[in-house]
Order: structure tokens, then sequence, then C-alpha cells
């Protein structure tokens, strides 16, 4: 089977989909050569990212990716979540074909767009 269980779960029942109307920060990302899109929308308080979601528009890899991501970030502080890498996002899915590891780069950089993101509309 090309695909973990934990990819097709995350595909099909995707965690924090959604735009979120008062995020604090967004940030978007895409891959040129396949075409894929990325946003991830962040809400954080006390350093904390308290609430997060996503919208990708894209291949099942990178829908499983967001989904993933999301979860692992949630809750924790920005400083954990800028250390996310898209190999731990990958490794948290039980892994994707190689061909398909540059959808969870996907994941990692929306993750750090949006928190850069946050910073420029939060520092003087
Ligand atoms: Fe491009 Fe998956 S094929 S993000």
């Amino acid at each position: 089977m090309l695909y973990s269980e934990k990819v097709m779960d995350h595909f099909q029942n995707p965690r924090n989909l959604g735009k979120m109307e008062d995020a604090d920060g967004i940030g978007e990302v895409g891959n040129a050569k396949c075409g894929d899109i990325m946003k991830m929308y962040i809400k954080v308080e006390n350093d904390i990212i308290t609430d997060v979601s996503f919208n990708t528009f894209g291949c099942g890899s990178a829908i499983a990716s967001s989904s993933m991501a999301t979860e692992m970030i949630k809750g924790k502080p920005i400083s954990e979540a800028l250390e996310l890498t898209n190999k731990a996002v990958a490794e948290a899915l039980d892994g994707l074909p190689a061909h398909k590891m540059h959808c969870s780069v996907l994941a990692e950089e929306a993750v750090r767009t949006a928190v850069k993101d946050y910073y420029e509309k939060n520092t003087l």
C-alpha cells in the first residue's frame, strides 16, 4: 500500500480544516512545480498557538500533512512550532512515499510563514 492508514485518515477526515476569520497570523505557501497551495491560520496568546486551521488546495499528501501539522502545533509555544520539521510531520503520518515528501515541506513552510506574519503584525 502506497499510503499509510494515518495519511488516508487525515486526508479523508482533515483536522482543523477551514478558514479562520480572526487569525493573528496567516501563512500561504505554494509549490511551483505541482501548483499546490497551502494556507495556515494561527491564533496566538502569550506566545502560545491557541488555535490553528488550514486550507489546502492540493494533493492528498499535502492535505494530510497540513492536517497533521495543525495537530502537532496546537496548544504549543511558538518556539516549538518553529521547530516542526517536514520530517517530523511525515513521521507522524507513518511515512510518505519519497516523491511525496515535498508535500510535507509545504506544511513546515506554512507554519513558519504564519508565525512570521504574526510577528510582522505584532511588532512595532
Ligand atoms: Fe504537490 Fe503534494 S503533489 S504538494
